[in-house]
C-alpha cells in the first residue's frame, strides 16, 4: 500500500483525506500543530470505514516524523490572515511553515513526490523545491487541476451537459491572471468556441479566474476545500497508480514556454516518476501576451520574497 502524508490537517487536507480513502488509494497520515486535531480527524475518518468500505490506514500526529517514507506529501498548511495582517506578512508566516516543513520531507521522506497546495502556491512551490532540494520532477503545486474543474463546471452547467464531459486547460499562475485556454477546450471532441458565443465565454473565464473568490466571498471565513481537496486526490490518483494523466499543475520551468526560473501552470504528463514530462502547448500571440502577464505576477511576488530574505 502507498502512504500519503497531510501535512495541515484543516479544511483542505482533512477533505482531501476524504477523497483518497473513498478511493483506497493509501494508507493517510495527516500531520498539523494543533494537538489532537489529526488525531480526532484520523479516528472520524476510521469510524466510517466500516460503512464506506475503506480499508487504508488513517493515522494523525503532531510529530513530523510521522510522514516517515511517504510516497507522496502533501503541504496544505498555513494559517489565514489575521487583523492587523497584510498580504505579505501572511506570505512570510507561511513561507516560514513551509521552510520547516520541507526541512522535515526532506530528512523524514526522501523520496517523496510533494503537492503543494498552500498559498501563495507557485511562491510556496519555490520555497519547497529550495529547502527540500528535491528534483525538480518531485516538486508541484496544486493549481491548474482545480481552475480546469472550476472552468469544466461553468461550461457544462451553461451547456447543460454531464461535466465530465468537459475537458478544459488552464495555464498559468493561481492568481486573477490566470489563463484558461479556451482553444484547448472542448466537450466530448468538440472545440468549445462551436458551442458557446465568445460573450459568453469570456464572463466563464472570468468566472473561473474568480471563481475561489467568489467562495471566499461567500464564506466570509476561509476558502473553498471540497473541490481543492477533489483535486488534490486527482493528483495522489494520477501518482500512485502511474496514470500518466495529462493535466495541468505547477511545476518549475527552465526554459519551457520560454520563461526561467519561475514555477508556472502548464500541462504535464503526471506519474509514479512525478512530473514525467513538461508539454509545450503552441500558443497564439494573444494566449502568450496572457501567460507572460501572468507570469510576471508570480515573478513578482517571488522577487518580493528574495527580498526579504536579502542580506542587508
Ligand atoms: P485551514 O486553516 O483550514 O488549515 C490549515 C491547517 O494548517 C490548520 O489546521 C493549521 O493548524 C495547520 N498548520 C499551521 N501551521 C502548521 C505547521 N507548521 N505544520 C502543520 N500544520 C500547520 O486552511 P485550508 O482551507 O485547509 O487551506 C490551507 C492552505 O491551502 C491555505 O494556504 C489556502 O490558501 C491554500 N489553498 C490553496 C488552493 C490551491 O488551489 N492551491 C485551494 C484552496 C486552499
Ligand atoms: C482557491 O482557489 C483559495 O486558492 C484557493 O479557492
Amino acid at each position: 500500500m502507498h502512504k500519503v502524508s497531510i501535512i495541515g490537517a484543516g479544511n483542505v487536507g482533512a477533505t482531501a483525506v476524504y477523497y483518497i480513502a473513498e478511493k483506497n488509494l493509501a494508507d493517510i497520515v495527516m500531520v498539523d500543530v494543533v494537538e489532537g486535531l489529526p488525531q480526532a480527524k484520523a479516528m472520524d475518518y476510521l469510524h466510517a470505514s466500516p460503512m464506506r468500505q475503506y480499508s487504508v490506514h488513517i493515522s494523525g500526529t503532531n510529530d513530523y516524523k510521522g510522514i516517515a517514507d511517504s510516497d507522496v506529501v502533501i503541504l496544505c498548511a498555513g494559517i489565514p490572515r489575521k487583523p492587523g495582517m497584510d498580504r505579505m506578512d501572511l506570505m512570510k508566516v507561511n513561507v516560514e511553515i513551509a521552510k520547516k516543513a520541507s526541512q522535515a520531507i526532506a530528512e523524514h521522506a526522501p523520496n517523496a513526490i510533494v503537492i503543494v497546495v498552500s498559498n501563495p502556491l507557485d511562491i510556496i512551490a519555490m520555497t519547497v523545491l529550495q529547502e527540500s532540494g528535491f528534483a525538480l520532477k518531485r516538486v508541484m503545486g496544486m493549481a491548474g487541476v482545480l481552475d480546469a474543474t472550476r472552468f469544466r463546471y461553468f461550461i457544462a452547467e451553461n451547456l447543460g451537459v454531464w461535466p465530465g464531459d468537459v475537458m478544459a486547460m488552464v495555464l498559468g499562475g493561481h492568481g486573477d491572471s490566470m489563463v484558461p485556454m479556451a482553444r484547448y477546450t472542448r466537450v466530448a471532441g468538440i472545440p468549445v468556441d462551436e458551442l458557446i458565443d465568445p460573450g459568453t465565454l469570456e464572463a466563464l473565464i472570468v468566472r473561473t479566474r474568480t471563481g475561489g473568490g467568489e467562495i471566499v466571498s461567500l464564506l466570509k471565513q476561509g476558502s473553498a476545500f471540497y473541490a481543492p481537496g477533489a483535486s488534490v486526490a486527482n493528483m495522489v490518483e494520477a501518482i500512485v497508480k502511474d496514470e500518466k494523466r495529462v493535466t495541468p499543475v505547477s511545476a518549475y520551468l527552465r526554459g519551457e514556454y520560454g520563461y526561467q526560473d519561475i514555477f508556472l501552470g502548464v500541462p504535464v504528463l503526471l506519474g509514479k516518476n512525478g512530473i514525467e514530462k513538461i508539454i509545450e502547448l503552441d500558443l497564439s500571440p494573444e494566449e502568450k501576451t496572457a501567460l507572460d502577464e501572468s507570469a510576471a505576477a508570480v515573478k513578482d511576488g517571488v522577487d518580493t520574497l528574495r527580498s526579504f530574505y536579502a542580506p542587508g
